[in-house]
């Protein structure tokens, strides 16, 4: 891996860094990704899993995949690209981390805010009553969980297929693209927006926009610079780098 004169002197100085991360930060935590010939997409229909609709149809499908996803999240552990990112949080005076990832793992390895765009698998709440769970529902096959207060569908905390995005959460992702100096795109294919127009609108505004991904994507040639290879390996030695010269805060 080749890192430009311009990224060092980034990654030592700058005080203002947006990190966008997609399902490839997650893949060697053993969470598959959604494109490509071992994607999720490739072997269940988003059409009949993912979009209320689908679910209105047959909520007990729907619940039986996300117990299924929700069970592989759970069990999977942060991988090293997760905690480098939150050693760079606790380097860097400005810092945010979005995210398209609903399987939790920046929290639990540690991040101290998330700006989470898709939701979080970990969370449900009913249809009805809108209200929370405080744990985690896993459905039991063939039926689907319903609100201990009305009774009413419980459904996962997660954006499914034309839903729109949190739009405070969307907002802050936006602005903190547009103020940064280093915007970093980790395992992301680019192709699903709003989100994959933020390394975009971070570029416009001025910032230093970096790719790390194991393959070629949409983003890659509007990016400043693409660093080919595993998060969890490129990750570690860009933390080292911001660490050279500065003083780690303590996690409050
Ligand atoms: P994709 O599955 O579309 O893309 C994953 C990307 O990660 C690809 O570009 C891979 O090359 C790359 N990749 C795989 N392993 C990697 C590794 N170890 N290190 C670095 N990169 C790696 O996933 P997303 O871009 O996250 O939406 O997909 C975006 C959205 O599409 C998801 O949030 C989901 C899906 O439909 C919703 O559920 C709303």
């Amino acid at each position: 891996m080749t890192i430009s004169a311009r990224l060092e002197a980034l990654l030592k100085a700058t005080d203002s860094v947006c990190v966008l991360t997609g399902a490839g930060i997650s893949a060697e935590s053993g969470i598959p990704t959604f494109r490509g010939p071992e994607g999720l997409w490739a072997r269940f229909k988003p059409e009949e899993l993912a979009s209320f609709d689908a679910f209105i149809r047959n909520p007990a499908l729907v619940w039986e995949w996300y117990t299924y996803r929700k069970t592989v999240m759970h069990q999977a552990q942060p991988n090293p690209g997760h905690h480098a990112l939150v050693r760079m949080e606790r380097l860097v005076r400005e810092f945010t981390l979005v995210t398209q990832n609903v399987d939790n793992l920046h929290a639990r390895a540690g991040a101290a805010k998330v700006l989470e765009l898709h939701g979080n698998i970990e969370r449900s709440y009913c249809i009805e009553c809108r209200e929370f769970t405080s744990e985690i529902v896993l459905a039991t096959p063939g039926q689907a969980p319903t609100c201990s207060a009305c009774g009413g569908l419980l459904r996962p905390d997660v954006v499914w297929f034309g839903e729109v995005l949190p739009q405070l959460v969307l907002q802050e992702a936006f602005r903190a693209s547009e103020r940064c100096e280093l915007f970093l795109t980790i395992g992301t294919s680019g192709l699903v927006y709003p989100a994959a127009g933020l390394p975009l609108r971070a570029r416009e505004c001025g910032a230093y926009v970096v790719e790390v991904n194991t393959e070629p994507t949409e983003l890659s040639h509007r990016c400043s610079e693409t660093l080919h290879g595993k998060a969890g390996e490129i990750l570690p030695h860009l933390a080292d780098m911001m660490s050279a010269s500065r003083k780690e805060q303590p996690s409050s």
